[in-house]
């Protein structure tokens, strides 16, 4: 049965994305190559989610295409990937389009990028390489069966049904990644994962390649995270597909001090994603080693270590803001819902923008001399303010003149 995807075409896209895509199906059929809507776009035009990304497959050269489509119609290629023989194309209209080449693709070892090659070929072949039957969807473009939806897989029916289902038995040997995709396609769209695909995440799970590469499964992770629904940590850790990357057993996180820290009136706010991120791999060195992790990462996990070594009691006010504030926020926050540590929220909260308005200058015109003392006596100011006592630069000027000696007095 041939399915039309002309009204979703019509009602789902911008009148500029239209024309882009027209221009490029008018074209490509003088240039004499078959080219298909292809992946999330589709997907989403099916569920009726907003339309993000437009991918398009090239049964041919998609690089040659592109030049010969920026050379008849007013377009630029803005970027070129040889080695996958993709192009991207913007319109003055601002509307991009990935066009990539149809490819078959060789697994040569778990997590390892896989191989490309036989570019070009028809557009069954390229589908079968792809993860999940709701993404091996595409729409003919050119020809009599303009709109019309190419399934070879089912992944119709499996949207129709909510089901991620895997191709192939091999998928997550091939690509890890895609167990932890599987996630991400089930809480961003409410699905189920199919029962076969879910005793085949599971047995893999059960003996991980412990040398893969950790790029994509880091970043599939962040995607994962970015979800904004209630539970999406506990529901990673219920998976155990975190045993992907760590033995160790994960971070819990407390989730009433999680809603604390999310509903703070302070004015850099929690990054939620970031935040699970670290909590998953806080506890094992090997991890973060293996997870390239970048410089920010590193300082902040070392920060929030740092935090929980040295949890001794704050005397008052001035330990605390010294103790937090040239740290980053992020590491503040997640050190308190590591610890629970109330000093955190003071900090956050009251302590942290207080600012001592007197300069050396005006210590200089008060008759002090310059010297290491003035870091002492900017301590001294500082700890009043910060216990609430001095608000106005007069009020410090006053504290200054009945409370600190000079050193000739
Ligand atoms: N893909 C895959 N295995 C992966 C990553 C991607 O098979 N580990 C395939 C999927 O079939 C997907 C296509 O490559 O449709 C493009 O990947 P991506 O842009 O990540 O997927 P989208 O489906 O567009 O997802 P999103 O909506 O998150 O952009």
């Amino acid at each position: 049965m041939s399915l039309s995807l002309k009204q979703e075409f019509e009602n789902m896209l911008t009148k500029e994305s239209r024309l882009a895509i027209e221009l490029s199906a008018d074209n490509a059929m003088i240039f004499g190559v078959d080219i298909y809507l292809i992946g999330g776009i589709v997907r989403d035009f099916i569920m009726h989610n907003k339309i993000k990304d437009i991918d398009i497959a090239v049964e041919g050269d998609a690089i040659e295409f592109a030049e010969f489509l920026s050379s008849k119609v007013r377009c630029r290629i803005i970027q070129i990937q040889e080695n996958l023989k993709t192009a991207k194309i913007i319109f003055p209209s601002g509307v991009e389009i990935d066009f990539a080449s149809t490819r078959e693709e060789i697994y040569t070892g778990s997590g390892i990028l896989p191989k490309a090659h036989n570019f070009g070929c028809n557009l069954k072949n390229d589908v079968k390489r792809r993860d999940f039957t709701i993404n091996t969807l595409a729409i003919k473009l050119t020809d009599n069966k303009k709109y019309e939806l190419v399934d070879y897989f089912g992944g119709y029916q499996d949207i129709l049904n909510k089901k991620i289902k895997i191709l192939h038995e091999k998928s997550f040997i091939d690509d890890p990644s895609r167990i932890i995709r599987a996630l991400k396609f089930k809480e961003r769209f409410d699905f189920e994962i199919d029962e076969k695909t879910y005793n085949l995440m599971l047995q893999y799970l059960k003996i991980p390649d412990k040398n893969m590469p950790l790029e994509r499964i880091k970043s599939e992770v962040k995607q994962y995270f970015s979800i904004d629904k209630e539970d999406i940590y506990e529901r990673f850790i219920e998976s155990e597909s975190y045993k992907l990357f760590c033995d160790n057993p994960v971070q819990v996180i407390n989730k009433s001090r999680l809603n604390e820290i999310k509903t703070l009136n302070i004015p850099e706010k929690p990054d939620i994603r970031f935040i699970y991120f670290v909590c998953l791999v806080i506890n094992s060195d090997y991890t973060s080693l293996r997870f390239n992790l970048t410089a920010r990462e590193i300082k902040i996990i070392n920060q929030v270590r740092e935090f929980l070594f040295c949890n001794t009691e704050k005397q008052d006010n001035l330990q605390i803001y010294k103790s937090y504030k040239d740290a980053d926020n992020q590491a503040v926050l997640i050190y308190y819902l590591l610890s629970g540590d109330k000093n955190v929220i003071k900090f956050l909260s009251e302590l942290k923008n207080t600012e001592i308005l007197t300069t050396g200058k005006d210590l200089i015109e008060l008759g002090f001399k310059p010297s290491k003392s003035f870091s002492d006596i900017f301590d001294l100011i500082l700890k009043e303010k910060l216990d609430g006592k001095l608000k106005t630069k007069e009020e410090e000027t006053v504290f200054i003149k009945n409370n600190i000696k000079k050193e000739s007095e």
